[in-house]
């Protein structure tokens, strides 16, 4: 009887850790992962990413400033950008495209995610 409790408990110890192990082994960038998690990209409307085209990209794409013809301000100017198919590989950094925001971090994954679920949806303004 003492033998059975032993290996039960032997038992358990081992699932313990093996379950540990296997968890750790299957993320491994638990930052991407939570923020992929919780990255609401679903119903986006225009107003929802200014603080990226206006917090962001205007500064070099606005009125003042509008490297390439590129101009991030409005809505139909951030549309026209979008419609010139240049601003999706941008914000990917793909090769052969410049990689945006020029010179600063790229955009977060949950960010560029939220930009293209929006231009996916038919760059919805309101
Ligand atoms: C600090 C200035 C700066 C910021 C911020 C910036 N850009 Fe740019 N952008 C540039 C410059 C400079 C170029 C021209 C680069 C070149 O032709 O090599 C450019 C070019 C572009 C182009 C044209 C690419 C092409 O293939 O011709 C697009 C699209 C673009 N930017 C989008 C964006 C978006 C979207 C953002 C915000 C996420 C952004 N940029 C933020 C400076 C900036």
């Amino acid at each position: 009887m003492k033998n059975l409790i032993q290996f039960v408990l032997f038992n358990i110890l081992i699932l313990f850790f093996l379950s540990i192990f296997l968890s750790s082994c299957t993320f491994d960038n638990e930052e991407d992962l939570l923020e992929d998690y919780i990255c609401d990209s679903i119903g986006l409307v225009y107003s929802d990413l200014t603080n990226i085209f206006n917090g962001i990209c205007e500064q070099c794409h606005g009125a003042a400033i509008s490297y390439n013809g590129i101009r991030m301000d409005t809505y139909e100017n951030v549309r026209s950008s979008v419609n010139t198919g240049k601003v999706v590989p941008a914000i990917n950094h793909e090769p052969g495209s410049p990689q945006m925001p020029n010179g600063l971090p790229k955009l977060s994954d949950c960010n560029i995610k939220k930009i293209e679920a929006w231009i996916n949806a038919g760059m919805p303004e309101n």
